[in-house]
C-alpha cells in the first residue's frame, strides 16, 4: 500500500510516499520559519500564500524522491484540522483535486492523529493502549488510546500551547524564531533554579494544562530582575538562568500531568510528540518517568517526525485506505477539528 500524504495546517508544506504506513520512502518540507521570521510569529495570510507557491514542486519532489509515478500510488491522505483555515485549504484543495483527476481514494487525517502516528514511522511494534503527549506551537494534549483509532482526550490546554509559551518568552526577550529550540540550547548554560516559577493548579480535577501563568510570571521577573532583551551580542547570565528556569518550569509541568494520567491510565506505551518533543529536558525526562522496561516503554520520533511532517499524514491515513475509503468530493477543512 503506497500512500501520499499532504500536509499544510501551519508553516510547513509537506509532502511524502509511505509504504506500508511505516516505509517512509520520500519526505519533503518546504519550512516557511525566514517568512515568519521579522514577525516572532506565523502570519496566517503569507502562510496561505506560501502554501500556495510551494505545494505543486513539495509534492511532486516527494513522488520523486520515491521513485514513484503519482499512477503507482494506491491513495492520499491529507490533513483536514485542526489549524490555519486558509493554510488548510491550500493542502486540502489540491490533494482532492488530485484524487479526483487520478480516480484514487483520498482520506481526511486529524492533525492530532498524525503525530500520534509520527511514532509508528521508526516503531512499527508500539503497544497499546497508549497514552501521548502532543506538544507542539499549535497543540498541549493528553491522548489515550486503548487500540488502533480508539481515542479519548484526557487533557487540553487551557490557554497557549507549550511551545508558544517558549516561543513568546524568546520573541520577548529577543532570542530569535523559533524560540524553542534557542531556548533548548542556551538552558543548558543557565541555573535552573535561579527563577521560581510556580506550577499551576486547576481546581475542578482534570488534567488540563495552562502556561499563560508562566508568561505573566516571567514578565514579572524581567521587571523585578532589570532583565533587559538581547541586542545583538552575548546573552546575558540572567536570561540564561530565567530560560533555563522557565524551560525547567514547563517541562515539569508536563512531566506531572502525563505522570497523574499514566497513574490513572496504566498505558503499555507513552509517546512524546509535536515539535517541542524535540527538546533535550523534556525527552529525557520522559524516558526517566515513565520507561519501565517490559511493563511501559516510552518513544519519541526523531527530529524530522516530530515537527510538522507529511510522512505521519500519510501513516495516520494507510489503516483507513487500507480498509477501503472512497472519495468524498464535499470534504472540507476545519480550523477547530476535535480528535474524539
Ligand atoms: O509541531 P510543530 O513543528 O508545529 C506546530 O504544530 O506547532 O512545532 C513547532 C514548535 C515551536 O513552538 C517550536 O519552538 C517548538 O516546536 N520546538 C521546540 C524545540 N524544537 C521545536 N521547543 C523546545 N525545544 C526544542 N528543541
Ligand atoms: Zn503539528
Amino acid at each position: 500500500m503506497l500512500v501520499l500524504g499532504v500536509e499544510s495546517s501551519c508553516d510547513e508544506t509537506a509532502a511524502a510516499v509511505v509504504a506500508e504506513g511505516t516505509r517512509v520512502l520520500s519526505n519533503v518540507v518546504a519550512s516557511q520559519v525566514a517568512t515568519h521570521r521579522g514577525y516572532g510569529g506565523v502570519v496566517p495570510e503569507l502562510a496561505s500564500r506560501a502554501h500556495l507557491q510551494n505545494i505543486g514542486w513539495v509534492v511532486r519532489r516527494a513522488l520523486a524522491d520515491a521513485a514513484v509515478s503519482q499512477h503507482e500510488i494506491d491513495g492520499l491522505a491529507v490533513t483536514q484540522g485542526p489549524g490555519l483555515i486558509g493554510s488548510l485549504l491550500v493542502g486540502l484543495s489540491f490533494s482532492k483535486a488530485m484524487a479526483f483527476a487520478l480516480g484514487k481514494p483520498l482520506v481526511p487525517v486529524n492533525h492530532i492523529e498524525g503525530h500520534i502516528y509520527s511514532a509508528f514511522l521508526e516503531h512499527p511494534g508500539i503497544e497499546y493502549p497508549l497514552l501521548a503527549l502532543v506538544v507542539s506551537g499549535g497543540h498541549t494534549s493528553l491522548i489515550h488510546a486503548e487500540s488502533e483509532g480508539r481515542y479519548q482526550s484526557i487533557a487540553r490546554t487551557r490557554d497557549d500551547a507549550a511551545g508558544e509559551a517558549l516561543d513568546k518568552l524568546a520573541k520577548f526577550l529577543g532570542l530569535g524564531y523559533p524560540g524553542g529550540p534557542v531556548i533548548d540550547r542556551l538552558a543548558r548554560q543557565g541555573n535552573d533554579r535561579a527563577f521560581a516559577f510556580s506550577i499551576p493548579k486547576i481546581t475542578d480535577g482534570s488534567l488540563d494544562f495552562s502556561f499563560s501563568g508562566f508568561k505573566t510570571a516571567a514578565l514579572r521577573r524581567i521587571q523585578e530582575a532589570g532583565i533587559r532583551p538581547r541586542r545583538g551580542g552575548r546573552v546575558s547570565r540572567k536570561i540564561l538562568d530565567l530560560v533555563a528556569s522557565y524551560q525547567r518550569a514547563i517541562v515539569e509541568t508536563l512531566v506531572a500531568q502525563t505522570a497523574r494520567a499514566a497513574v490513572r491510565l496504566q498505558p503499555r506505551s507513552v509517546l512524546l510528540v509535536g515539535g517541542v518533543a524535540c527538546n533535550t529536558l523534556l525527552r529525557r525526562r520522559f524516558k526517566e518517568e515513565f520507561e519501565r522496561g517490559e511493563d511501559c516503554r516510552v518513544f519519541c520520533p526523531s527530529p524530522q517526525f516530530t515537527t510538522d511532517n507529511a510522512a505521519m499524514i500519510a501513516a495516520a491515513g494507510t489503516p483507513r485506505l487500507r480498509a477501503g475509503a472512497g472519495f468524498d468530493p464535499q470534504l472540507n477543512a476545519y480550523a477547530s477539528l476535535p480528535l474524539c
